[in-house]
């Protein structure tokens, strides 16, 4: 069997897939399905001070090609003190299968740096056994704020402040997506000067500023914000990529990268993990599919696993090899082997049957000379 285990901020996971921050993860009900399944770790929706509603209905939306998700939900969650408190807690661990347990995690995203302070007073004295705190820099869908980790100065003030207080519990940052990689340096360069305190980023959330049109209507599809919306799933899956490569190869190694951002298969973790992520969140492939997609996540994980002849996640993180001409040949050679070697059969196919079509224009080309040489419709007018 292989291993899918794996440290997170030094707290061991037994698979390295869990969910992320958002979908289905706002009460201990929806938590209790991701404790059932193979997820590694449970963590709760991005708590703000007081519990609250979030945007106005509709503020979701699915591409009918599935490839691209949006959501603008301003935060809907029940608070800090519910995700905190010992009772959700239990509900959720309840979840887990007889005798086991997994890490319980919550992620906070305050209004303002005040209130991220308050949550993290509150849980660094709370009696709950919370081993890690996401800290969401990156929520794009509150209204009249900006993402926060775009801001260079105040992402830095935040961190200055945050490892001012001591606070014993660990730190992870969810970052948004940087377009630009001189951006994103200057955000791991300012994340290195803390790496005492921050144990992970989570890369990426949502591409925040997207926009889906309905034809119909001629409208947005979501209602708030103008339509404005983070956009998520497949659609994101590259840039997602690139960041996790790039943030691997500029954080400091004590600080473990998580990927996150558009996964919905074990060959997406496996890339995810080639890049250098440590482990990996899922969020809008478990927004529809349910819990359940981390048992198929997982399952399908161990099968490229071992067929790649890999006996540990470990034996892959941040392995990305450099593009050679050899790898692309094994790659052109998988790929025929594949479709059984019909992607050449096709081409044969395709060139015998170019082929034929020449001859039968050639042959009803003569038939039509000899036809009308036959009626005389060849001999010119002065003949
Ligand atoms: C919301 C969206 C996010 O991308 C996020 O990180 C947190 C909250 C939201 O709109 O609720």
């Amino acid at each position: 069997m292989v291993s899918l285990e794996t440290t997170l901020a030094g707290i061991p996971l037994k698979t390295c897939v869990y969910n992320a921050s958002g979908p289905r993860s706002g009460n201990s009900s929806a938590l209790a399905k991701v404790a059932a399944s193979r997820s590694g770790a449970i963590l709760a929706k991005s708590a703000t001070v007081s519990s609250q509603n979030g945007n106005p209905q509709p503020r979701t939306w699915h591409s009918p090609d599935d490839k691209a998700s949006m959501n603008s939900e301003g935060l809907p969650n029940n608070g800090i003190d519910y995700y905190i408190e010992s009772s959700t807690i239990e509900e959720t661990l309840a979840g887990c299968k007889e005798g086991s347990t997994k890490p319980y995690m919550v992620s906070i995203s305050g209004k303002t740096l005040d209130d991220n302070l308050a949550m993290l007073d509150k849980i660094n004295t709370s009696p709950a056994n919370i081993p890690l705190v996401e800290l969401n820099l990156a929520c794009p869908n509150v209204i009249g704020k900006p993402i926060i980790a775009y801001d260079f100065d105040q992402l830095k003030m935040i961190l200055k402040t945050i490892q001012s207080k001591k606070y014993k519990v660990k730190l992870g940052l969810k970052l948004p997506p940087y377009l630009d990689s001189k951006h994103l340096s200057q955000a791991a360069a300012i994340i290195n000067e803390y790496s005492s305190m921050v144990s992970y980023v989570a890369s990426i959330n949502t591409i925040g500023n997207a926009l889906s049109v309905d034809p119909v209507s001629e409208a947005p599809f979501i209602s708030s914000n103008n339509g404005l919306a983070g956009l998520s799933g497949p659609a994101v899956k590259y840039t997602a990529l690139a960041n996790v490569r790039q943030m691997r190869e500029q954080l400091d190694k004590s600080i473990d990268v998580v990927g996150v951002g558009g996964i919905e298969s074990g060959t997406d973790v496996f890339l995810f993990l080639l890049c250098g992520a440590t482990a990996v969140q899922v969020g809008t492939c478990h927004w529809k599919e349910g819990a359940t997609c981390f048992d198929r996540i997982c399952n399908e994980l161990e099968t490229i696993l071992q067929e790649k002849g890999y006996s540990s996640v470990q034996d892959v993180i941040g392995q990305l090899k450099p593009w050679s001409k050899e790898g692309a040949a094994k790659s052109r050679a998988a790929k025929k082997l594949e479709t059984g070697g019909s992607a050449g059969a096709t081409k044969t196919a395709n060139g015998s049957s170019d082929f034929a079509k020449m001859l039968n224009n050639i042959l009803l080309v003569v038939i039509a000379i000899l036809l009308a040489d036959k009626f005389g419709v060849l001999q010119s007018p002065t003949e």
